[in-house]
């Protein structure tokens, strides 16, 4: 976005009402660095599912508000990505968007396990960035046991959608055992699990207690973070068995009770 020079302008968290006025204006004043020329596209970006909180982006929303001004959506589904929709197509197959949602990229990285990105768009979207983008022309290409991974990686999701129901029963079961020892597990909807702290110096010294209790969770603190929003952010996975979740949140209640975060 920043390479485009486009003009751009952030929307509140999920406020589609906030998208809509952002969008009626855009329409209205046209181009700021075209006198006010109508614009020749808008772009309307969210995330699929939100890095630190967990939760998920209202995009049938959305898309119903870009549609109404007449802009495109794209989605970055990093963390949708293996995780929500059939096989873990992402947050457009959960909510039954296709064809309405023009962009959508992820990462390799995470659910998939390997490395790299892709963006899902049009032919003459593919082309240009093939030919035009600037990160993707001088980088080096992946080496062939990486795309061979990310393919066999797609094949499991494919062949083994069972691993999914697994990662969804792990995420409830986490997250009630967490809520019900009295932890606050903020807005999240999906395995990105926020344990919230509050201070940073608490979310430090709760990290740094937990890994001597065997746990390896770490702390996020401002500035990725409001400042009293530090947490420690947790996900689990499918292959996660309930015997490791129960000795995490055993030390979860340990810390928790020792500094005074939880009561018992
Ligand atoms: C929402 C979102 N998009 C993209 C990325 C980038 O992924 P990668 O580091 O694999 O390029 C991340 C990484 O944390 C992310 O949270």
């Amino acid at each position: 976005m920043r390479m485009s020079k486009a003009p751009r302008v952030v929307f509140p968290h999920k406020d589609t009402t906030a998208l809509r006025e952002l969008l009626r204006e855009a329409r209205t004043t046209g181009r700021p660095d075209a006198g006010g020329q109508p614009h020749r596209l808008i772009l309307v970006v969210t995330d699929g599912v939100f890095s630190m909180d967990g939760d998920i982006a209202p995009l049938p929303d959305i898309v119903a508000a870009a549609e109404e001004f007449g802009a495109a959506v794209m989605v970055d589904d990093a963390h949708a990505t293996g995780v929500l929709g059939r096989n873990g197509r992402g947050t457009v197959d959960h909510f039954d968007l296709h064809g309405r949602v023009h962009i959508q990229v992820g990462t390799l990285s995470k659910a998939i396990g390997v490395l790299g990105g892709y963006v899902a768009g049009s032919q003459a979207l593919r082309d240009m960035l093939i030919q035009r983008a600037r990160p993707f022309l001088f980088s080096t290409s992946h080496p062939p046991a990486v795309a061979a991974a990310c393919i066999a990686a797609i094949h499991v999701l494919q062949e083994e959608p069972e691993l999914i129901n697994r990662l969804w029963v792990n995420t409830i079961y986490f997250k009630g055992e967490l809520k019900r020892l009295g932890f606050d597990t903020g807005v999240s909807e999906t395995p990105i699990t926020p344990v919230m702290m509050g201070e940073s110096a608490m979310a430090q010294r709760f990290s740094q207690r937990l890994f001597e209790e065997g746990v390896f969770a770490q702390a996020v603190v401002y500035p990725t973070v409001p400042l009293d929003k530090a947490r420690i952010r947790t996900i689990v996975t499918a292959e996660h068995s309930t015997e490791q979740l129960d000795r995490c949140l055993e030390a979860f209640a340990k810390v928790g009770r020792e500094l005074g975060l939880i009561g018992g």
